[in-house]
């Protein structure tokens, strides 16, 4: 029973739960007494505030609370004390009168309903003296500046390996061209927001304690910031996030609104609920920035890749620097004999940029994949047989081997599903009819990441188990792929395993980004069912094990479960001596109307290897997401600002186009059997954000096949092909 429970594509645990509207997101949390926060953003992109009339807000019926820069609580260090880049972000918490983005929070007022508070919030008159704004991102390339170490996730911000300007002179064919994306905003279905009170601290020493539910990728992140931002010790803080309703890197860490409602909240004396307009997600709690990247390729006749150049620069905010880290993934897909990167960052006036699903690749890769597919036409060979002519099979970047790597499996599934073969060279020289038919492909790829995390398992005496995490399902099937792992570890059916999730009082864990929840929590649920076992074996009594694994996954307490970790090590370990990554491979078909411009999709093929698959249904389900996100990217998504006022112009999803199921034609979607002995205990590496990259370059190469016409420049929009 337990050895099939592993990949079983089991439907999601928490699926009665939704589909009946029993499932409690955070704005549902029944909270007594509770009252409506309603933020009052800024209207103009630069500047400081000169005064704020309240006293028409103040008179409104049912407001409570008007909290500006001259009432609000004062935080220590200026509100910044949270500041942890490039994951605690620089918030704007009422502690001045600045301006740096239009949109940026400015006020909250308080009411004892929702449409009172949004109501008066409209009546707070701002005053400004307003200073110049840097808008257009085009024209601030050439003030561009190095990041600081901390922006490239650990990484060197630039890179080099071998001389890449004698090994394009000895080039037979260049490549040499600018690929530019656009601000994208997130927009998960649920907005952010947060419901936060303070209660007497359960330690019974007259203190408080600071309980907020959130809807976040991260309650201990968030519990964390959230102690540093208001210089609380850690027990004083809770985060609590059953559900949450998509986050796609938004989510990641807190932005100003949640302390805001905490503010409020103490203020107050009162629960305060504050809940985010659409509007108001564009610009205060992320973006995906915009791009613009130079990359160079050099090869010899037989398609040899000699030389390689990426140089990538993306815009950050006037308050903080974050880095869209679009060349990392250059370093090593391919084998090429010299190899240059680089990252510059440009300050404009828009809010702070963040994590979006596959930040650095699904930008990085449109480049470089779609500069490969240039550089096959140059040589007048398969793109296919391109990738393969350079497929690294030990990681170009330090010369390590990969823990594994199925990724010519994926081109021979992918091809071998989508026709490939079938596909003539040319530009133009497939059509249906009046339309235009291009076939195109790019690889996919991105790191497989983890992160210490924690779990508990409790084993009792009924002969059901309790697993608790301090861990989140932001949508994705944590809560039922957890229970897998659970119940395979413990010998039990997935019936008798109960996986509590989304609460800072239950053991850490990371913050459910980069997609690693299914290697991080997964290893370390693994590691605890596996000790509460062994223990209850050796007692004959119900057991309980709490389980820390370190940054590699391997557990970090005494015990059973460090002579586990060490067999496990001796197979092999789980860090330094590998290159961890997962692969893929994405074939498109587009159709495009010669006449119009119109682009359509009506088929896309993935095949893809990111280890042991823990649920057929929940992976597949992760891959046909990615590939409609970024399908978004790709065809739609752009964030238009003002250039005047900086503020943004289509900021709703009637403006904002994301796809919808007229959009999106026939996925196929192939999971490659992968074992990999060394990334973990469970052999998982992650995959959530795994098919939003490629896609967009796919797009691109089959819309030049279909028609000759490159579009470097996303979205891929029909004006563009006219
Ligand atoms: Mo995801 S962008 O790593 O939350």
């Amino acid at each position: 029973m337990a050895d099939s429970i592993i990949g079983a594509p089991l439907d999601r645990v928490d699926g009665r739960l939704k589909v009946t509207g029993s499932a409690r997101y955070t704005a549902e949390m029944p909270v007594e007494h509770v009252a409506y926060g309603y933020l009052v953003t800024s209207t103009i992109a630069s500047g400081r505030i000169v005064r704020l009339d309240t006293a028409e807000a103040e008179k409104a019926p049912g407001v409570l609370l008007v909290m500006t820069p001259s009432n609000a609580m004062r935080l220590p260090e200026g509100g910044r004390a949270g500041v942890n880049p490039p994951q605690g972000r620089v918030l704007t918490l009422l502690q001045d009168e600045r301006v740096h983005y239009n949109g940026q929070p400015i006020a909250v007022v308080v009411a004892d309903t929702f449409e009172h508070a949004r109501d008066a919030a409209a009546l707070v008159r701002a005053t400004y003296a307003p200073e110049p704004a840097v808008l257009d991102f085009q024209a601030a390339l050439p003030s561009a500046y190095p990041p600081g170490p901390a922006q490239t996730l650990g990484q060197q911000p630039d890179s080099r390996r071998g001389d890449v300007d004698a090994a394009l002179a000895r080039s037979a064919v260049r490549v040499d061209a600018v690929y530019t994306t656009p601000y994208e905003n997130h927009n998960p279905m649920e907005p952010h927001n947060s419901l936060a009170y303070w209660e007497a601290s359960p330690g019974g020493d007259g203190g408080e304690r600071l309980v907020v539910y959130d809807s976040t990728q991260g309650v201990w992140p968030c519990k964390r910031a959230l102690a540093k931002t208001f210089g609380l010790p850690l027990e004083r803080v809770r985060v609590v996030s059953y559900f949450i309703g998509g986050g796609f890197g938004s989510k990641g860490q807190p932005w100003s609104h949640v302390p805001l409602a905490a503010m409020a909240a103490k203020q107050l004396g009162r629960p305060v609920k504050l809940v985010l307009s659409r509007r108001q997600m564009f610009g205060p709690v992320g973006q995906r920035p915009n791009t613009h990247q130079h990359v160079v390729l050099g090869a010899a006749h037989d398609g040899s890749l000699l030389a390689t150049r990426h140089e990538s620069t993306s815009h950050t905010s006037a308050i903080e620097d974050w880095l869209e880290s679009c060349a990392l993934v250059t370093r090593s897909l391919y084998r090429s004999e010299t190899c240059e990167t680089k990252h510059r960052l440009v300050k404009l006036n828009l809010g702070t940029p963040t994590f979006m699903r596959a930040p650095g690749e699904a930008t990085g890769m449109f480049a470089l994949e779609s500069a490969l597919d240039e550089l096959a036409y140059e040589l007048g060979m398969d793109p296919v047989a391109l990738r393969l002519k350079n497929y690294a099979d030990v990681d170009p970047e330090g010369a390590r081997p990969f823990s594994s790597k199925s990724l010519r499996q994926c081109y021979e599934e992918g091809a071998r599903r989508f026709g490939w073969a079938r596909r003539s060279m040319a530009p133009r020289s497939m059509r249906d009819g009046d339309m235009l038919v291009g076939w195109g492909m790019a690889s996919c790829t991105r790191p497989a990441r983890t992160a210490p995390a924690s779990a508990i398992a409790r084993l009792r005496p009924d002969g059901r188990a309790v697993v608790r995490v301090g861990s989140q399902d932001i949508g994705t099937g944590t809560y039922t792929i957890i229970t897998q792992v659970a119940a395979d570890a413990l010998g039990l059916p997935v019936e008798r395993v109960r996986l509590e999730l989304g609460d800072s009082d239950f053991p850490e864990a990371p913050v459910s980004a980069g997609s690693m929840t299914a290697a991080a929590v997964g290893t370390a649920v693994h590691w605890a069912c596996v000790a509460a076992r062994e223990k209850a074996a050796r007692t004959g009594l119900p057991a309980e094990a709490l389980v820390t694994t370190g940054p590699g996954g391997r557990p970090l307490s005494p015990g059973a479960e460090e002579g586990q970790g060490q067999r496990h090590t001796q197979q092999g370990g789980e860090s330094q001596p590998y290159s961890m990554h997962s692969f893929g491979a994405v074939f498109v078909e587009a159709r495009v109307d010669p006449e119009l411009g119109i682009i359509r999709i009506p088929r896309i093929t993935g095949a893809y290897a990111a280890g042991r698959i823990l649920n057929a249904k929940t992976a597949r389900s992760q891959m046909l997401g990615a590939i409609v996100y970024a399908l978004g990217q790709t065809l739609f998504e752009h964030t238009l600002v003002d250039p005047v006022t900086g503020r943004i112009a289509n900021s709703d999803l009637a403006e904002y186009h994301v796809p919808s199921n007229a959009d999106v034609g026939t996925i196929d979607v192939a999971l490659i059997d992968e074992v990999d002995p060394h990334i973990n205990a469970i052999g998982v590496k992650g995959l959530g954000e795994l098919a939003m990259t490629g896609v967009a370059a796919a797009v691109a190469n089959a819309v030049y096949h279909a028609t000759g016409k490159r579009v470097r420049e996303l979205p891929i929009t029909l004006d563009k092909l006219l």
